[in-house]
């Protein structure tokens, strides 16, 4: 379980790479949560999320209901997924060379590559960092 994890979100950032560079800062806490996780969404409240989500527009007023401080530097996030009120996890991006912007789109992007590194962030409830899986440079 841990392992794959780590590939999926890396290989999604970055399909030519997987994760082989994992740091682990707090060895003694679990990579997965204790115990037992609430049923996910899709088996719970799957359609009422989605019909909220068909209404997201710009004009949509959020109103705060927490707020986690994630440890050290995050990068640029591309993803999270919570765990229960234990842990999370973020997939992000770490740049080496910006992006340019193209004058118009060419192959379906407007702009160039970039390169940089893919990032998995696994964190706990209070938002310590567990630890992190770098990617090889991408692309
Ligand atoms: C592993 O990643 C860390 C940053 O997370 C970096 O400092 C270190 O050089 C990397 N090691 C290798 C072998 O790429
Ligand atoms: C998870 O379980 C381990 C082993 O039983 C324990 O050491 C650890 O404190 C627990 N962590 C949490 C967040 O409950
Ligand atoms: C666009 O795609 C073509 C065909 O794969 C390639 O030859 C060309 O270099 C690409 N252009 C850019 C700017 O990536």
């Amino acid at each position: 379980m841990k392992a794959p994890s780590i590939v999926i979100a890396a290989t999604l950032l970055c399909s030519s790479t997987l994760a082989t560079n994992v740091t682990i800062l707090r060895p003694n806490e679990p990579f997965v949560p204790n115990g037992t996780l609430p049923p996910p969404h899709a088996d719970s409240d799957g359609g009422s999320i989605v019909q909220h989500f068909a209404n997201l527009g710009r004009s949509t007023k959020w109103k705060l209901i927490s707020k986690t401080h994630f440890e050290g530097d995050t990068g640029e996030p591309e993803g999270i997924v919570r765990f229960g009120d234990d842990q999370y996890i973020v997939s992000s991006g770490v740049y080496t060379v910006a992006t340019k912007s193209y004058a118009h789109e060419i192959n379906g992007t407007d702009r160039t590559l970039g390169a940089g590194y893919a990032h998995m962030l696994l964190y706990d409830g209070k938002g310590r960092l567990i630890a992190k899986g770098r990617s090889l440079p991408c692309p």
